[in-house]
């Protein structure tokens, strides 16, 4: 059997203008190029799971508009089970605008139905839920439903991933119903003021420079891979979807965060949040050859 992921979470378009640089206020600039892609980081870390071979269920909501069948139609086709979404009548499918600079980047996310994911809605697919190896949430849902998942996880004792993106203050007690926790550095400042209490299950992304974590009270650091990247939007979520996938398969976890490091180093060689994300074919040969170089 196959490891089961379920991934709470949004989905968006985003709308990707490529520009030399960002405009400052009051300036209008003349952009480069334009693209629409599917992303939203539940999807997104869907996608991830998903092309990397295991079973992905998702729970979550597009509008009932053209977007929202363009968004479905993509899941699909990247073979993530969607028993778990509805459209929400009357309201927009989540958006998100995207200024691609080369060193800039800036996302701007209107969530419309992904605010419809509410716990209500939620409980309807714990059906879904229970029969998970893994669950992985981020923060483009509401916060009360994060809590509530988090808190049937815990009761339930199915590990969860939370990957605190966009970041906010959460409470000590959704921190200590999750298993991990992966937030990029300046998210690890923001959601907590207890750092110390919840540092056993911090993961944090340094970027190229890795992964921090604590093993044992010991602070250990996994290296990334670096490479030289063409967009590095949805790197973090292919990071937050391999990890579940390893973590499924019974990895250690600093074997899972290696395994997540490379599949995140392969995903930014492409343009889009999910263009490049990788197979797992890819990931053990991207491994093979740094382990000979
Ligand atoms: O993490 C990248 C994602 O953030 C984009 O796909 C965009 O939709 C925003 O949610
Ligand atoms: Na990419």
């Amino acid at each position: 059997d196959k490891p089961k992921v379920t991934v709470i979470g949004s989905i968006n378009m985003d709308m990707v203008t490529t520009t030399s640089r960002i405009p400052v206020k009051g300036e209008t600039l003349i952009g480069e190029g334009f693209k629409m892609v599917p992303g939203g980081k539940g999807a997104n870390q869907a996608v991830a799971a998903a092309r990397l071979g295991v079973d992905v269920n998702f729970i979550g909501r597009v509008g009932n508009d053209h977007f929202g069948e363009i968004l479905i139609e993509q899941l699909i086709k990247q073979g993530v089970t969607l028993t778990g979404v509805e459209p929400v009548i009357a309201e927009s499918s989540g958006v998100a605008t995207i200024l691609l600079a080369e060193h800039d980047n800036r996302i701007m996310v209107t969530p419309g139905a992904n605010n419809h994911v509410t716990p209500e809605y939620v409980a309807r697919y714990t059906s879904i839920i229970k029969q998970s190896d893994i669950v992985l949430l981020q923060l483009e849902i509401p916060l009360q439903t994060i809590e509530y998942v988090a808190d049937y996880c815990k009761r339930e004792g199915i590990p969860v991933i939370l990957n605190p993106a966009p970041a906010q203050l959460l409470s000590d007690s959704l921190l200590r119903n999750v298993s991990f926790v992966t937030p990029n550095e300046t998210e690890a400042l923001a959601i907590t003021e207890n750092i110390k209490e919840h540092e056993d299950k911090m993961i944090v992304t340094l970027g190229e420079a890795g992964v921090r974590y604590k093993l044992d009270q010991k602070e250990v650091t996994v290296p990334g891979f670096p490479v030289a990247p063409v967009d590095t939007t949805g790197a973090g979520d292919t990071f937050n979807g391999a990890l579940a996938v390893a973590l499924a398969r019974g990895e250690e976890i600093k074997q899972a965060i290696s395994y997540a490091n490379a599949a995140a180093a392969l995903s930014v060689l492409h343009f889009g949040a999910q263009g490049g994300m990788p197979d797992a074919a890819a990931v053990a040969n991207f491994l093979n050859e740094r382990k000979k170089g």
